[in-house]
């Protein structure tokens, strides 16, 4: 039977970290991060991530707001909102939720974000930082993931890490991110997406297999190998008629079965999901004190 990875427990470590160090900071300085949510529209999962943030910065001692805007608006007023918080010194991390109505352009959107103020890791820039290992910000949920595997005392130097999913938020910056020669990193990944012909060619072979595929009960016991260890980044929404909501989350991994080869295992909810807000506030809190060094010399031990 796996070893449970409990999310929610280390998360709220990180949290109690980060109160500490934003009051220490608050008394040396009388400044607190700030953080703007930019919610456009009225999906109701986007709402309740963003409300979740929103409420996790105001447990440690951060500023945070959230701009609810509809979802007519045009690119260019979502634009010039964004460049107003650009300049806006009381935030100092700027997150537009995704995904956005069809008529904007994420990608613009996105880039449109000052890098220094970009929380999320999702500007170019802090993406292209990411690739040759500079110091930037580190998506949230991968960040979130490498964390919890250095918590756990997670072996990755050599390992096979196989990740399944491609994108831009997960996929992409986690295999990245355990690719770099560094502590806590150095593993041989392999990134599988919907076009592999055989996938379980590929997730046999794992030491550590991620799953972000957006595909509710997607990996099975019989696609990994005894002593695996199994992230599973997955929030999907099933039909629950027995539940007050009518719904219920489940992972992209078939937790009962799964849990029965693995060496350790997250669960879905309480895995990676509490993580990602973890990190923003971690990316939050380091944008905080980038800004404090670049405008008033202060400098933190
Ligand atoms: N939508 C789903 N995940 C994320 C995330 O990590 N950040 C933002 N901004 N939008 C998301």
């Amino acid at each position: 039977m796996a070893i449970l990875i409990d999310g929610k427990k280390i998360s709220e470590e990180i949290k109690k970290e980060l109160k500490l160090k934003i009051q220490e900071v608050k008394d040396k300085t009388g400044k607190v991060p700030g953080l703007v949510a930019i919610l456009v529209g009225d999906n109701p999962a986007s709402q309740l991530y963003v409300s979740s943030k929103s409420k996790a910065c105001n447990e440690i001692g951060m500023n945070s707001k959230v701009e609810k805007l509809s979802s007519n608006i045009s690119e260019e007023d979502l634009i010039n909102i964004v460049n107003q918080y650009n300049h806006d010194d009381n935030y100092h991390g700027i997150l537009v939720q995704l995904p956005l109505p069809g008529h904007i352009s994420e990608q613009k959107i996105i880039e449109t974000i000052l890098p220094s103020k970009d929380v999320d890791g999702f500007h170019p820039v802090n993406v292209g930082n990411l690739v040759i290992g500079n110091d930037t910000f580190y998506p949230c949920t991968p960040y979130g993931i490498v964390e919890l595997l250095k918590r756990y005392s997670i072996e990755t130097k050599g390992k096979h890490v196989v990740v399944v999913g491609r994108s831009n938020i997960v996929g992409k910056p986690i295999a990245n991110m355990l690719l770099q020669k560094k502590d806590g990193a150095n593993a041989i990944v392999t990134i599988c997406h919907s076009a592999a012909k055989d996938l379980n060619r590929y997730t046999k072979d794992a030491d550590i297999l991620i799953a972000a595929i957006g595909k509710e009960n997607f990996i099975t016991s019989d696609m990994v190998k005894e002593g695996v260890v199994v992230i599973d980044v997955g929030i999907n929404r099933i039909e629950d008629k027995n539940s007050k909501k009518g719904y219920r989350i489940v992972g992209d991994v078939k937790f009962d079965e799964v849990e029965k080869v693995a060496s350790y295992i997250t669960p879905v909810p309480g895995g990676v999901g509490p993580m990602t807000i973890a990190m923003l506030l971690k990316n939050t809190f380091l944008a905080f004190i980038k800004s404090l060094e670049k405008n008033y010399g202060y400098i933190i031990n």
